[in-house]
């Protein structure tokens, strides 16, 4: 009877006794109170498997601004005990005693409202005690259980863990759960004493239970006023590394001991950034102590909670031998970025969800130059300005796209917000920032914002204002120009404009004229409209000044928001090329004249190419391409253009190429044509193939880390277009591998070039090739293995092993997590034959695969994403709409993910209607004319 009621009541329902519904329909809380101070105690078991749980208490002390006669906070899927509530008037002048008479419920909002015996009265504080409980749920928020396997005792060892961000505090306690309300924490844990307790702020005192032998209070000192969001919590018997710099914060890594060896480079890495933040910022970080722990189970890829981040073992531990290059360098990203959040989120933070973009946005960018601080090897500021650049180009060039800022209502679009609009563009916008104010303006801005709303909460003008003043200090930007007036136009906006070139070689002038650049061709112009304000930085065959990068000129918007003709004066004569927006300065794509742009292109297929910044050189490619898919330019163009690619021996050049080559081979290699886009991807490669050796471990003689990087990625292309023996070489390497007699400690195999091997391997191997590899996923101690695995066994073309393979991906007690199972169903979905598979698996299992992630739909939406690059014709767009419209009510909270698959499901059969005939007499032309 126990357990029924326990059950019953952690579903869902808030207590025994009567509530109602109540008539407050409105998503943000009540303005009239004010929480001020949280403590909260928490008892966890975690001894008996069959009922791991919490119990609690909060008592908040709260201020009321205003009369009322209610209080209104936040609780989901929490046992309240009704007789245990208890409020009371601490201080101020009315002297009247309170209690809570009845209690009500709003679910669409999850509101818990109590109902008052007296008025709360503007002025007073109130202490309210709630007492509570629930199970540790399985769904990776909220506090939630986590599991490993013991090698040692060989047992299941079980911790617990808390992911609040967006809004699941509200199922771990009863708070206040809006961003906006911060206040101190002073938390205790409760805990069987075989464990430890973390939380944000360091132990206070450990002290025996009342009533418990074998347990203890653990209680952690008040933490700074902070934001419900991202407070947190672990009960676990993991392992630590300490690695505290002289005078610095400190700092220890935690793991399950089985992979505390895994530490060394977070631990050493981590507490780096935080001094480089400390400098950059100008502020101290202000806690005591910063712990950084991996989870076995994290349905993120890491969490900023202030003094204790949580992460996916992938982006916090490394091996050397069994992580690449890449998985380093991702995870001193990961490690960066949630550092970043520490100023930029924690100290201050968004008033509401509207601005989530000054958080992600600002940590992206942030990142990016703590990682060049600490690697400067990396080039990591110029990779991921492309990067993330690329990554919003593609998402805010569909009309299902949104503003950076913009009104959120429900918690389905908090979640939704976390995408490349709120990070990607975010952050490319703040670069641009960045580098019109310079340097100077940007970081005095950026610390008198910083200091000015410290504990508190801001939105995105109040650092525009710091910004302004900053800069009209510094005489960074014209007394006439507000920053308002210019980020508005990026971050009120949806979208990003075009901007057009076209020179008059006579007069040696060139009209600039900007529109929203969009992949949907067929849309009536007035989609097009919109104005941005653009630096304009420019350079030219003669001048060459690819460095300065502050704006010789802008182009402006008018007040309301219209277009303003602009032309440039004094550029080169005829037979020189101009280009814009040097080092991607501007958040824009540019188009020109063809004169111009044959001249780009003969340089670049020239000795001089390197004339050319590697930034624009890698833009042109992009630029081109997109233009050349769109029809703002022909596919002869873009082929000329690329054809320089057989010099180029540098990687940001090749990213560019390649991402855009794997959306054309996505749909080229379901026609007709196909073989010649390969002999094409042939030529291209070949060069650099032999360059770098191919599949020859030449790795220890490379000093240049951007080369392991670029032969990782050319030799991985290489074996996908079978050029000269990579498929072969690749299998006899695999060969090798099984042939070890312990392949669990032995790999051949150089580690930059294991996913390639993997891959080639599985797609033309055996069953027993994918036994093996599978067996050794389940055997791999270390998360960057065994996701390199998990990728690669997608690339089988065996139907029944892949179908196999999509069943193990969503079984629940199988051996690949929750977290994981997007990532084996995209590796089955990206291949040739799987992609067919694993469209007619979603689509028959679209019920059960809803009810596996509830309530984290957000992994459903990215599921629907692989499909977008490979839906090339009408008849298959318009069953994936029949599909998407019977399905509607499971798809209602990733509405925005849906739209945009669809969209660019859109926009790929447009381009085989509109592209496919020009682009394949384009390469056959092209490759005629080459072998002539
Ligand atoms: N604040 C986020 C974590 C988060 C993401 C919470 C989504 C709720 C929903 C964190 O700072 C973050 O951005 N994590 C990234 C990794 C990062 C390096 C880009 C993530 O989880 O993917
Ligand atoms: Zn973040």
């Amino acid at each position: 009877m126990k357990c029924f009621l326990f059950c019953l009541l952690a579903i869902g329902l808030v207590s025994a006794s009567a509530n109602y519904i109540t008539n407050y329909n409105y998503y943000r809380l009540p303005a009239a109170l004010r929480p001020q101070k949280y403590y909260l105690r928490i008892l966890t078991t975690l001894e008996n498997p069959k009922n791991l749980s919490f119990s609690g208490n909060v008592n908040i002390i709260i201020e009321a601004l205003e009369n009322t006669r209610n209080i209104t906070l936040h609780s989901k899927n929490l046992y309240i005990h009704e007789p245990q509530i208890r409020l009371r008037h601490i201080r101020g002048v009315d002297k009247k005693d309170n209690c809570v008479t009845s209690t009500s419920v709003n679910p669409s909002y999850d509101f818990l409202i109590l109902h008052t015996c007296n008025e709360l009265v503007a002025g007073n504080i109130y202490k309210l005690s709630l007492t509570f409980s629930a199970e540790l749920n399985r769904q990776l928020d909220g506090y939630y259980r986590t599991s490993y396997t013991d090698p040692v005792a060989n047992l299941t060892r079980w911790l617990s863990v808390t992911q609040f961000e967006p809004a699941a505090a509200r199922k771990a306690f009863p708070c206040f759960d809006e961003p906006g309300y911060k206040a101190p924490f002073v938390i205790t844990l409760g805990y069987h004493k075989n464990y430890t307790g973390l939380s944000n702020m360091p132990v206070k005192e450990i002290k025996p239970h009342e009533i418990h032998p074998h347990y203890v209070w653990c209680e952690f000192e008040e933490s700074v006023p902070m934001s419900t969001y991202l407070v947190a919590y672990s009960v676990n018997s993991f392992s630590h590394k300490s690695s505290t710099l002289p005078n610095g914060t400190h700092f220890r890594t935690w793991a399950r001991p089985n992979a505390i060896d895994q530490c060394d480079f977070a631990a050493e890495f981590g507490p780096k950034v935080l001094k480089f933040y400390e400098q950059l910022f100008g502020t101290k970080f202000p806690l005591p102590k910063l712990d950084q722990i991996a989870l076995p189970d994290f349905n993120a890829g890491a969490m900023e909670n202030w003094g204790l981040v949580t992460y996916r073992e992938t982006n916090l531990l490394f091996l050397a031998g069994h992580s690449s290059l890449v998985d380093k360098q991702e995870l001193a990203n990961v490690i960066a970025h949630e550092l970043a959040h520490q100023w930029f989120g924690n100290l201050v933070t968004m008033k509401w969800w509207t601005d989530l973009w000054l958080n992600e946005g600002f940590a992206t960018y942030v990142a990016t130059l703590g990682v060049e601080d600490i690697h400067p090897e990396w080039h990591s500021k110029d990779k991921s300005s492309l990067a993330v650049l690329r990554g919003s180009f593609s998402v805010d060039a569909l009309v299902s796209s949104h503003p950076i800022s913009r009104p959120i209502h429900k918690v389905s679009e908090m979640e939704e917000s976390f995408d490349s609009i709120s990070y990607q563009k975010g952050s490319s916008v703040l670069r641009m920032m960045h580098l019109f104010l310079g340097e100077e303006s940007f970081r005095s801005g950026l610390k008198s914002y910083l200091e000015r709303f410290s504990y508190k909460n801001a939105e995105q003008d109040n650092l525009w204002e710091a910004l302004t003043q900053a800069a009209h200090k510094h005489g960074a930007l014209p007394r006439n120009y507000e920053i308002k007036t210019i980020m508005d136009s990026w971050t009120l906006q949806t979208g990003y404009p075009l901007l057009n070139v076209s020179r008059d070689y006579k007069s040696r002038t060139a009209e600039l004229s900007q529109e929203r650049y969009l992949r949907n061709s067929q849309l009536p112009k007035e989609y097009r409209a919109g104005c941005w304000w653009l630096p304009l930085s420019y350079t030219s065959q003669a001048e060459l000044d690819f460095i300065s990068t502050a704006p010789k000129d802008w182009m402006e918007c008018s007040r309301n928001g219209e277009r303003l003709p602009k032309t440039i004066q004094d550029l080169p004569g005829p037979d020189q090329w101009v280009i814009f927006n040097t080092q991607l300065s501007s958040f824009c794509r540019v188009n020109y004249d063809a004169r111009n742009w044959n001249l780009l292109i003969a340089t670049l297929n020239s000795e001089d190419f390197r004339s050319i910044h590697v930034i624009n050189r890698a833009q042109l490619v992009d630029d081109i391409l997109y233009l050349a898919w769109t029809g703002e330019q022909d596919y002869e163009i873009a082929l000329k253009l690329t054809d320089y690619l057989q010099r180029e021996r540098e990687l940001i050049p090749w990213r560019s190429a390649f991402d855009n080559i794997r959306v054309l081979n996505r749909i080229l290699r379901q026609t007709s044509n196909f073989g010649y886009f390969k002999t094409y991807m042939n030529k291209l490669l070949t060069p650099l193939y032999k360059h770098f050796d191919g599949l020859n471990d030449t790795f220890s003689s490379i000093q240049d880390q951007d080369q392991v990087l670029l032969k990782t990625l050319v030799v991985n292309s290489a074996c996908q277009y079978h050029v000269s023996d990579c498929v072969t070489r690749a299998k006899s390497y695999f060969r090798r591998w099984r042939r070890e007699p312990n392949p669990d400690e032995i790999n051949p195999i150089p580690i930059n070039l294991r996913s390639t091997v993997y891959c080639a391997a599985i797609r033309y191997g055996t069953e027993e090739d994918w036994d093996f590899l599978w067996n050794r996923y389940e055997q791999s101690n270390v998360g960057s293995e065994k996701r390199t695995i998990l990728s690669t066994l997608g690339c089988s073309r065996e139907v029944w092993i892949l179908q196999r393979y999509l069943e193990r991906a969503f079984d629940e007690k199988g051996a690949i997590r929750k977290q994981d199972s997007v990532q084996a169903f995209h590796a089955v979905a990206l291949g040739q034959v799987g992609h067919l598979l694993a469209k007619k698996y979603l689509m028959d299992n679209i019920d059960s695969i809803y009810r596996y992630y509830h309530p984290q739909v957000k992994s459903i939406s990215k599921l629907f994403g692989t499909f977008s690059e490979q839906v090339i014709t009408l008849r298959d767009l318009n069953g994936f709409r029949a599909f998407v419209n019977n399905s509607r009510h499971l798809l209602k909270d990733i509405q925005q993910g849906v739209k945009q698959t669809l969209e660019t499901m859109l926009t790929n059969v447009q381009w085989v209607d509109r592209n496919y005939d020009q682009f394949s007499r384009s390469i056959q032309q092209h490759l005629q004319i080459v072998r002539l």
